[in-house]
């Protein structure tokens, strides 16, 4: 119990002081575009929160306790909710409730159900995630992949299921503090033989550290916007995406912010911006970005967005779900 509140305690320091060097926008200052990319912002996230209420199979919503069962707190449509996922909201409320200054960080609830159900209908063999954060998303691949795993043998309720040799999820993060929680958190949850974590700068990390003789059919990316043309580059140059595999991007649209830099979009918004957004449509937005690190992450995502479209060894399909989500179906032959 005494290392468990050490590990957390660690991971929860290191997520505060990073929180620190952050500025949140302040809302009130955001001029023209970015006022209406707020709007926006918000309205996206009232969708997600309907979206998720009438999705399955989800988590109870529990209290914050990251070890303690969750209680059924009368979440609505209850025949949706399946609690062998309760420890991944446990987990998602936890990080927001000790640092509620990045909880942008991770992806929102509704993007891992929808990773979840692509690990379910896809159902690749080896899934690569980069990059970690405390693993929020990292257990949502990893229990779709064990959901995947039970009804391919077809196993009972309550039963064990066969477990692979090697864990078919690998995970990459830098920050030790999260390295070790995460690991906590896949032993205390049984799924340390599905899914392991490799500390490290993810680039070395997928150049060196992993077994090219064993592509991963799955690879998400969810990171530093600067470095997602190297980490696209290399997983199809070093090999690490098999013929046919999936890359998975997140944020493609970065906050609504990489489409307004697309010329035709700009005409639109510099219409809409004469007059400013309804101000009932204004509300505070949520990233904990600065605006010029917003500004930045977006030129960078644009850029990447120009690069995937421009490689002929891909196909690509870019989502306007939330905060962009783009697939990318690596070509079964050269082009
Ligand atoms: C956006 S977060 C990942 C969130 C995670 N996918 C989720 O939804 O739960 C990005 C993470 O990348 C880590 N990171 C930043 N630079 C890195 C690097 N060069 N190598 C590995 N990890 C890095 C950060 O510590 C942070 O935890």
């Amino acid at each position: 119990m005494l290392a468990l509140t050490v590990v957390h305690a660690r991971a929860w320091l290191h997520a505060q002081s990073m929180a620190q060097q952050m500025r949140l926008v302040d809302a009130k200052s955001l001029q023209g575009p970015d006022k209406v990319a707020s709007a926006i912002n918000q309205r996206l996230q009232l969708t997600e929160a309907y979206c998720w209420d009438h999705s399955s199979p989800r988590p109870r919503a529990p209290g914050i306790a990251l070890d303690s069962p969750a209680a059924n707190d009368g979440t609505p449509f209850s025949n949706s909710i399946d609690p062998s996922l309760d420890h991944i909201e446990q987990l998602r409320q936890a990080c927001q409730h000790r640092c509620p200054e990045i909880r942008g960080v991770m992806i929102p609830r509704l993007h891992g159900l929808m990773l979840y159900w692509l690990v379910t209908l896809l159902k690749p063999r080896r899934v690569l995630e980069v990059e970690s954060f405390v693993g929020y998303s990292l257990m949502w691949l990893t229990e779709a992949i064990h959901h995947t795993l039970r009804q391919s043998q077809q196993v009972q309720p309550n039963q064990p299921c066969q477990l692979p040799a090697e864990p078919p999820v690998v995970g990459c993060e830098l920050v030790p503090e999260y390295v070790a929680l995460i690991r906590h958190h896949l032993q205390t949850h049984q799924l340390d033989k599905l899914a392991r974590i490799v500390q490290g700068r993810a680039l070395d990390t997928l150049k060196h550290k992993l077994n090219t003789a064993q592509p991963f059919d799955l690879v998400f990316i969810d990171t530093n916007k600067a470095q997602y043309i190297d980490y696209y580059d290399t997983a199809l140059d070093q090999g690490l995406l098999a013929p046919g595999g999936l890359i998975i991007v997140d944020n493609t649209l970065m906050h609504s912010r990489v489409h307004s830099q697309y010329p035709p979009v700009q005409q639109v918004l510099a219409e809409i911006n004469r007059d400013g957004p309804n101000s009932s449509d204004y509300v505070e937005p949520t990233y904990c970005l600065t605006e010029d690190q917003a500004q930045q992450a977006a030129q960078q995502v644009y850029q990447f967005n120009q690069h995937v479209a421009n490689d002929s060894r891909t196909e690509q399909l870019l989502m306007p779900i939330f905060d962009g989500f783009t697939l990318i179906r690596r070509k079964l032959t050269r082009a």
